[in-house]
């Protein structure tokens, strides 16, 4: 049985709603797409952690867009390494990290989640739009040294077996965390979990129900092991106990507060207001969050 949560558990926090890559299937968490570029400001993002850095929350995970298509992203990163004890994650392409970016961030406890469609030169490249697959390769290599946790995250776009099995064999061969998202907003795909179960038994030794919509799966081949978490969206079955248990708020460049990725909002922070009243509205809004 899980905790009931009283607040927002995970913050997701969009530092920009702009990207250099074209997936497909981006849903850029909820937020619009349109020619004008909405970007967090480092005052606010400091402000808004100290407001809450007091409150009972897990995680913080940056996203976008491209979060370092902010040129404030490390700063955000660094502000919220000393000032919290938060779980730090960052969603990422990891295109445009530079060597200087990732020499500051080997100093922190972030945790980066790559966008890797494919494991594959000519996949990759036609997904992403403008990704290079080579490039990524050795972007992880570098970020691997440093020292900086690494995972995958890969969204699940279709039934053919042949991308998720190389994608295993990578995840393997590699020794990195491997995250499966079946695609939100494409029809069938709360089904893909029929096919791809029996691929990870072939090579698992353990799995375990993680109870908010994952599964967890430790696979090993010639001696070499990795996890990999299905994650089984809870709005596919619009099951809002699991979406509380898991308590994630998406918070805007503009600070916007979007509990579901399904569903704009129109509730936004006014940081000149203060604490307390950020905090009631945050509060106000969890409180709210029982229906999907
Ligand atoms: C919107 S991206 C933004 C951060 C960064 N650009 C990246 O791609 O990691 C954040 C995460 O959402 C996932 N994602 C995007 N569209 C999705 C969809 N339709 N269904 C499930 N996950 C999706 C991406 O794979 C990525 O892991
Ligand atoms: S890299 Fe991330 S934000 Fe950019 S298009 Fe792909 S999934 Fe969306």
């Amino acid at each position: 049985m899980m905790k009931e949560h009283d607040f927002w558990n995970k913050l997701r926090i969009l530092v920009t709603n702009k990207c250099n890559y074209r997936c497909p299937f981006c849903h850029n968490e909820g937020q619009d797409k349109d020619n004008s570029a909405d970007v967090m400001k480092l005052t606010d993002f400091i402000s808004f952690v100290d407001f809450m850095k007091d409150q009972p929350i897990s995680e913080l995970h940056f996203s976008g867009g491209e979060p370092f298509l902010n040129h404030e992203i490390v700063d955000m990163i660094e502000y919220a390494d000393k000032n919290t004890t938060w779980g730090i994650g960052c969603a990422t392409n990891l295109s445009r990290l530079t060597d200087e970016q990732i020499h500051r961030l080997a100093n922190t406890r972030v945790k980066f989640n790559i966008q890797f469609p494919y494991a594959d030169k000519d996949d990759f490249h036609k997904s992403t739009g403008t990704g290079s697959y080579s490039h990524i390769i050795e972007q992880i290599t570098k970020v691997k040294k440093a020292g900086i946790r690494i995972g995958l995250n890969s969204v699940v776009q279709s039934d053919d077996m042949k991308h998720i099995q190389n994608l295993i064999n990578f995840a393997i061969k590699y020794q990195l965390p491997l995250k499966l998202l079946p695609q939100i907003g494409l029809d069938g795909s709360d089904k893909f979990k029929e096919l791809i179960y029996p691929l990870l038994k072939e090579t698992s030794i353990e799995v375990k129900d993680k109870g908010t919509g994952a599964l967890r799966w430790i696979i090993e081949k010639e001696d070499k092991q990795t996890v990999v978490l299905y994650i089984d969206s809870p709005c596919f079955d619009k099951d809002i106990t699991e979406c509380r248990e898991f308590g994630e708020l998406r918070v805007h460049p503009d600070f916007t507060l979007q509990p579901c990725i399904l569903r704009s909002s129109n509730v936004r922070l006014n940081l000149q207001e203060g604490k307390e009243k950020a905090i009631e509205q945050m509060t106000c809004l969890w409180n709210d969050f029982k229906h999907c």
